[in-house]
């Protein structure tokens, strides 16, 4: 891919955020520039930009653009709110928190540091806070190449493989989680196929999946969801990998909606499913998935996908973007620091605990 996901443009103190806007995509290939929190808040919201690390690093930066241009004496009240108010975007992928959460450490240890209050504090904070963002997006680079190369080891030459929603380099700094797996392995000469789910109602597999792998040369075949049992049941699948958006402590892992019925189909059919996720996507907080908070979204997005109605005006509409999937349907988990198998909780602290 020749454009960045997210890039950061200009100074420190005068610079901002720049993003693929996913939701033209794959008509038109057009980066924003976002200049405020409000507008990062927006892109997030909105889906220009998207996938659990994605949203984590725009977070990061969108908390320097918020403390640009405020006084000294303003700064601390400020960086908090603008903390909350980005957190307020989406609720279930923890990487956005665990995004917000460093940059709020780093503020608070430069903080300790520094006793003068002049305009010189509010340069040193901007500075380490920009570079602690830096460090997110840099290290979510090294990270997907990493679970690309453990990945990679799952698939055999001439294998065929389904994969729900986009967990590729638009969702990640770079490269991606689950199609870092499928870029390694044909990095390395293995022959492989994917089955894109178009992945509804946003078509994250159809807009995105579908061409990212195309860009990269990978033989990709699009299906609805819904035909992906019965190409299970017809042999065709050699296993599933999918991204997450929060893995709880004993292995159940939320991602897009659909995936779960993903698990439950390869489970049935005797197909391995995999789960490849950075160690910032792991919320050991929670026992299980049951407290993962699940985002739902407008009924539009059912009813008047891509402004054509589809259904009746005024219809009842129930519309979550995510879902769970518990730990016993899943067979392993990628991540940079190695793989889990068997998933459980144990396994789970073991790697992912600091
Ligand atoms: O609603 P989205 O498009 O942000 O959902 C994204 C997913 O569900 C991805 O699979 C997940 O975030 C992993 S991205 C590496």
């Amino acid at each position: 891919m020749s454009i960045e996901t997210l890039s950061w443009v200009g100074g420190v103190s005068d610079g901002f955020l720049r993003l693929i806007d996913q939701t033209l995509l794959p008509i038109e290939l057009r980066t924003i520039d976002c200049r405020n929190t409000e507008s990062v808040w927006e892109a997030i919201k909105q889906l220009r930009v998207r996938g659990a690390p994605a949203i984590g690093i725009a977070a990061a930066y969108g908390m320097i653009i918020g403390i640009q241009n405020v006084t000294v004496n303003s700064l601390e009240k400020r960086f908090y709110d603008v903390a909350q108010y980005l957190a307020s975007s989406r609720p279930t992928a923890v990487n956005l928190f665990w995004a917000i959460d460093r940059m709020k450490r780093c503020y608070e240890s430069v903080k300790i540091k520094l006793h003068n209050g002049g305009a010189e504090e509010h340069t040193m904070i901007l500075n380490e806070l920009f570079l602690e963002a830096r460090k997110i997006h840099e290290e979510d680079r090294a990270i997907c190449r990493a679970i690309g190369n453990y990945g990679q080891s799952i698939i055999m030459n001439g294998d065929t493989f389904i994969t729900h929603c986009n967990a590729g380099g638009l969702a990640t700094a770079d490269y991606g989680t689950a199609l870092a797996v499928f870029f390694t392995a044909a990095e390395l000469g293995k022959k492989i196929m994917v089955y894109a789910d178009e992945t509804r109602p946003l078509l994250q597999g159809a807009r995105l999946t579908a061409w990212e792998l195309m860009q990269k040369g990978i033989n990709v075949t699009l299906i609805c969801d819904s035909m992906a049992a019965m190409i299970m049941r017809q042999g065709k699948v050699n296993g599933v990998i999918v991204g997450a958006d929060r893995i709880a402590a004993n292995g159940d892992t939320a991602n897009k909606i659909g995936t779960y019925g993903l698990a439950v189909s390869a489970f049935v059919h005797n197909i391995p499913f995999y789960v490849a996720a950075p160690i910032s996507t792991f919320d050991l907080a929670l026992a299980d998935g049951v407290d993962i908070p699940i985002e739902e979204r407008n009924a539009d997005e059912i009813c008047c996908g891509f402004g054509v109605r589809t259904a009746p005006e005024g219809v009842n509409v129930y519309n979550p973007a995510f879902d769970v999937t518990p730990a016993k349907f899943i067979s392993a988990i990628i991540t940079e620091r190695g793989i889990i198998n068997p998933v459980n909780k144990e396994n789970i602290e073991n790697l992912a605990a600091d």
